[in-house]
């Protein structure tokens, strides 16, 4: 058994570009402040029957910087839960803290980084309730956390999703068609905006702005008339249908969580019927969720890591680390949880698409600046 005290390390929920990247810098820094590592296997679940993990040291992390998924496995949706339905939060079978908190003692944890969105650090706050010394760290591609500026995985899901528009830009303009890009998100547009932006898309659709297929057709038809035959729409997964409903592709897991997916299918359909124009869709998938993490990325999850080996040290336990711009922080993971940070439809990034003329579908869509009424510079919001 090691002399030197002993930090885990876990990845938990749906994987992101990052993940390694976390558990390398947590690595590294935590050998450096003293602490052996241990990472635990396919998240929580490795903390009970069967209690498995593996040694983590700069040698076993050395290279995984740009190695998408996690060396560790994940779960999503397992025993551990804090999440079912629509977001509803419930309690872990205290049976399973329990075991949880005898492995960590038994192992001699020092103190355990969880790395995870709002349920898998809903579990972690359930740890540190339950007297386990927990630290988290926000993943998500969504990047739908609140209390911190971005997610690590964020970037690296809108640059997939950026080059999924770059390319579909020219079979596009060829073919004078209209395509829909469907991409992920959950209930939150921060992906579909910004690859919106950044691929020149010409409708972006989120959960966060009401739209119609009137005002998608109306932007459609108003690039023809302006001699620009083909249109690129970004829809987010979580888009609401104009009448309010959530497209969905059956539950996840079987705890009443919907699986989203199918909205580009029925705009593109709708589209196609209503102007007779040709549309096609592309659904991305996890496609946004794997490989490498961009050079963003890599630098806040290494950040992140490394923060989240000094909280533990600092024995500032139940704390999460985030990023406040231009600094790494830390909050209690309970401030964190259960907000979820949605695109604000008065911020500067729709205000600029606006700007530019991009269609949210909704009223505002061909107005010009109509997100900036007034005299006033530029919501910072
Ligand atoms: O939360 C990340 C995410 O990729 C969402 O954008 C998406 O809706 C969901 O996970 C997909 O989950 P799963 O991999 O379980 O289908």
């Amino acid at each position: 058994m090691s002399r030197r005290p002993t930090i885990g390390i876990l990845t938990g929920g749906g994987d992101c570009p990052g993940l390694n990247a976390v558990i390398r810098a947590a690595t590294k820094s935590a050998v450096r402040l003293g602490y052996d590592c241990v990472g635990f296997l396919r998240g929580y679940e490795g903390l009970v029957d069967p209690v498995s993990y593996m040694p983590l040291d700069a040698h076993i992390t050395a290279g995984i910087l740009l190695q998408g998924g996690t060396i560790l496995g994940s779960t999503n949706k397992g025993r551990f839960t804090s999440l079912v339905g629509e977001g509803e939060r419930v309690g872990i079978d205290p049976e399973l803290l329990a075991r949880a908190a005898a492995t960590v003692k038994q192992m001699g944890i020092a103190g355990l980084i969880c790395v995870g969105g709002d349920g898998s650090l809903g579990i972690a706050q359930q740890l540190h309730e339950h007297g386990i010394p927990v630290v988290g760290v926000p993943k998500t591609i969504d990047n739908d956390l609140g209390c911190t500026a971005f997610t690590f995985g964020f970037d690296s899901a809108v640059a997939t999703a950026t080059d999924a528009l770059d390319r579909l830009h020219t079979t596009a303009a060829s073919h004078e068609r209209v395509m829909v890009l469907e991409v992920m998100g959950r209930h939150a547009g921060w992906i579909a905006l910004h690859a919106g932006i950044a691929g020149g898309g010409d409708v972006i659709l989120l959960p966060e702005i009401a739209w119609t297929f009137e005002n998608v057709c109306r932007t459609v038809t108003h690039r023809d008339r302006e001699g620009k035959r083909y249109t690129l729409i970004v829809v987010a997964e979580g888009a609401h249908l104009p009448d309010g409903g959530l497209v969905h592709a059956g539950e996840s897991g079987g705890r009443g969580q919907v699986k989203l997916g199918g909205i580009g299918e029925i705009v593109a359909r709708e589209v196609a019927g209503r102007l007779g124009r040709e549309v096609r869709t592309v659904v991305l998938g996890h496609l946004q969720r794997g490989g490498p993490p961009t050079a963003f990325d890599r630098v806040l999850a290494t950040e992140f890591g490394a923060h989240a080996a000094r909280l533990v040290h600092e024995g500032r336990f139940g704390e999460m680390v985030c990023y406040r711009p231009p600094d790494i922080a830390s909050v209690p993971i309970a401030h964190a949880i259960g907000r979820l940070s949605t695109v604000d439809p008065r911020g500067s990034a729709v205000q600029a698409a606006r700007a530019l003329g991009i269609g949210f579908g909704d009223d505002e869509d061909g107005e010009p600046f109509a997100g900036a009424r007034g005299s006033g510079p530029l919501s910072a919001s």
